[in-house]
Parts: C-alpha cells; sequence; structure tokens
C-alpha cells in the first residue's frame, strides 16, 4: 500500500522546526511504526522516535498522531491510506521535545517516583514465608491500574496539565491508586494525603481526555476517582475540590437538588465567600443564582435519600462505588466495533474483568 505521512521535525539545539511529507510502500499490515522504520531506512536516517517491544508492552512509541497521542506499534495504517488521508504525526504533549518524535521524560519519571511506586513495609506478613494471597473483588479494585505500561499518552493530552505542569497527572495519579487500592500497602493515608496537596487529585479538569487515550485500557480519570473517593471516606477532605465533592452529595440527599448558592461557602469558607460578595450580588441580579430561602426540595426527594441510605448500607463509600460503576459501564456497547470505528485497532478499549461473565462463558 502507498502510505502518507506528514512529519514535525524539531531539532532542539537549532531551535528548528519543519514539517516534512513523505510517502512509502509498506506492506497491508504495516502499523505506523512500520512505516517510520522503513523512512528511517530507506529514505532519511535522521528521523528519531523510540521504540523497544513493537507489541504494546514497552511504552517506548508514544507519540501524537493528528493531534491525538497514539502508540505507534498498536496503529494500523491499511484503512488510513485506503482512504488517501495523510496524517500528521507530531511528538507528545505536556513534554519537552527533544528531537523530532522524541520526548524528554524526566519530568514525567520525576512524578512517577513520587508516587512511592512500590509497597510500603508494615503490612502483615503470611505465614511461614508463603506469598500473600489477594481476592478477586480486592483485585478488581486496582485490576485497570496495574495495566499500565507508562508510555505517557494519558500526559500527552492532559487538559490540567496544560494549564499546569507541576499537576501530577493521570500516569503518576493511576500508579498511586494501583497503591492506595493494595490491600498490602500500609500507607494508604499518608499516600492519599500527600496526593491531595497542591497540584494533586482535585487538579484534574475531568475532561477524561486520558480515558479516551489509555492504549491499555487504564483509565486514569477513574483511578483519580477513586483516588479522591477514598480520600474523602478517610476524612482527607482539607482541599476545595474535596470539599465541593462533599456538598454535592450532602445537597443531593437532603433537597435532592444541587444548592449552588450555597456550593461557594460550603466549598470556599465564610471568609472567602464574602469577598466575593459583590460579584454573588451581580449574578443575582442578572437572574443567575436562584434566592437561597425557603430551599425547594424535590418532589422525590426520598429516592435521593434512599439512594444515599444504600450506599452507606452496602458499604460502597470510596473506591468501591467507583469500581461498581465500571463494572456497569463495561457491559454497555460503545459501539466502535460494530460500526467498524474502533479508533486505535479492534480491542484498543479493553473491558475490565467481570467475574460473572467469566463463570457464565
Ligand atoms: S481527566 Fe484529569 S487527569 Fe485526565 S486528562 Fe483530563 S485533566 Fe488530565
Ligand atoms: S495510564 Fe495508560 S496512557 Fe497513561 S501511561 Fe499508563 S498505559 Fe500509558
Ligand atoms: S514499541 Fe513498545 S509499546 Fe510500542
Amino acid at each position: 500500500m502507498q502510505v502518507g505521512l506528514k512529519i514535525w521535525r524539531y531539532d532542539a539545539s537549532t531551535g528548528r522546526r519543519a514539517l516534512k511529507e513523505y510517502e512509502l510502500d509498506a506492506p497491508e499490515e504495516a502499523t505506523l511504526l512500520d512505516c517510520l522504520d522503513l523512512i528511517k531506512d530507506r529514505q532519511d536516517g535522521t528521523l528519531a522516535y523510540r521504540k523497544s517491544c513493537r507489541m504494546m508492552i514497552c511504552g517506548s512509541c508514544g507519540m501524537r498522531m493528528d493531534g491525538g497521542a497514539v502508540l505507534a506499534c498498536c496503529t494500523p495504517m491499511l484503512e488510513i491510506a485506503r482512504s488517501g488521508h495523510v496524517p500528521t504525526i507530531s511528538a507528545m504533549g505536556n513534554l519537552p521535545v527533544v528531537k523530532d518524535l522524541v520526548v524528554d521524560m524526566e519530568p514525567f519519571w520525576t512524578k512517577f517516583k513520587a508516587m512511592k511506586p512500590w509497597l510500603q513495609p508494615g503490612y502483615v506478613e503470611p505465614p511461614e514465608g508463603k506469598e500473600h494471597l489477594i481476592t478477586q473483588p480486592e483485585m478488581n479494585v486496582i485490576h485497570k491500574e496495574s495495566l499500565c505500561i507508562n508510555c505517557g499518552c494519558c500526559v500527552s493530552e492532559c487538559n490540567a496539565m496544560d494549564s499546569d505542569p507541576e499537576f501530577l497527572g493521570p500516569q503518576a495519579l493511576a500508579k498511586g491508586m494501583r497503591f492506595v487500592g493494595d490491600p498490602r500497602d500500609a500507607a494508604a493515608v499518608e499516600r492519599l494525603e500527600a496526593y491531595s496537596g497542591e497540584h494533586g487529585i482535585w487538579e484534574c479538569t475531568r475532561c477524561y481526555f486520558c480515558n479516551e487515550r489509555c492504549p491499555k485500557g487504564v483509565d486514569p480519570r477513574d483511578a483519580i476517582a477513586k483516588l479522591g473517593a477514598e480520600a474523602v471516606r478517610l476524612g482527607i477532605d482539607r482541599d476545595m475540590g474535596a470539599k465541593h465533592a462533599k456538598w454535592f452529595v450532602t445537597s443531593a440527599k437532603t433537597t435532592g437538588w444541587l444548592r449552588e448558592t450555597e456550593l461557594v461557602p460550603k466549598t470556599q469558607g465564610i471568609v472567602r465567600s464574602i469577598k466575593d460578595t459583590k460579584f454573588a450580588m451581580g449574578l443575582a441580579r442578572k437572574g443567575k443564582v436562584p434566592f437561597p430561602f425557603p430551599q425547594h426540595v424535590a418532589k422525590d426527594v426520598g429516592e435521593s435519600r434512599a439512594l444515599y441510605d444504600l450506599v452507606k448500607t452496602q458499604g460502597r463509600d470510596g473506591a468501591t462505588g467507583i469500581v461498581q460503576g465500571e463494572k456497569a459501564l463495561a457491559r454497555l456497547g460503545h459501539g466502535f466495533h460494530d460500526e467498524g470505528r474502533d479508533p486505535y485497532g479492534p480491542g484498543s478499549f479493553p473491558r475490565p474483568f467481570v467475574p460473572e461473565e467469566e463463570a457464565t462463558s
């Protein structure tokens, strides 16, 4: 097949940047990585990119195709070539470019190490030197997070990192959840304290781009939601983000509505809210905020309260509630397969482990 590629070339030593177009003859089964190899081998040996395993394991070949992060080794080119489209290939976002498609991963690894990605001692050793046995329900909490290959595709697309490069980011926080949720780890509270600080859990803007781009189905945004839920469950709620989330729950439980007028004082505290009074009055004059009294209580508020009680009775506070949602979502077809639109090839959105399905299949 004939493949066309436009590649952003960059040389950090000179600062020169140029979009170069290549055309090549490649076998029909070629991936984007195969095409880059052919270009480097036959046309331009100066092209720089990273690769190693060629099978979605090492996480080296992250880059952008038409502005979205992909793993080059799992991006088939046949459909693109047939359509006549010439994709633009560039380095991943949110990391400094060293040369062409190679980024400096140092900031990535610094945040990774800040998560202390190893089991903290203090857990009870199993008897007679045997290994720890983890039950499947316990493993389900961190099943997806354990699949991460540190490729950086999520980091490349993170909106919060775009505005705050110090934000810990989706990969590091997913790694953090992998240990917070591990029943053998003895430092969940210390970890959550550390991850809840400035640039931590609550800085995520919930854009979900990390979930969309992760090639391994880790769903880092879900991992961050689990961290937030665990932090609130354990009373680590000093951050405004945590207070904000807690008020959503209280508001829904008491009146069945989100009482936005009270959201600001409940989240920011009285002193800060008084400073914003003038702004709030302006909004009220324009009819942008409802008057807080009398409180409007939804007709079916009983349903909202019953749901709250059910979560408490079933012990689904914290990460467990999010895992329950993952299983429910896993049963929903996203439609890509049927329509031949699975963005990064068949199986690029692997579903999490669902024990009941395993038992019946
Ligand atoms: S959901 Fe949060 S962590 Fe994920 S890409 Fe968006 S801002 Fe970043
Ligand atoms: S969470 Fe997914 S996209 Fe992010 S580094 Fe891990 S495997 Fe890559
Ligand atoms: S070369 Fe290893 S993940 Fe692509």
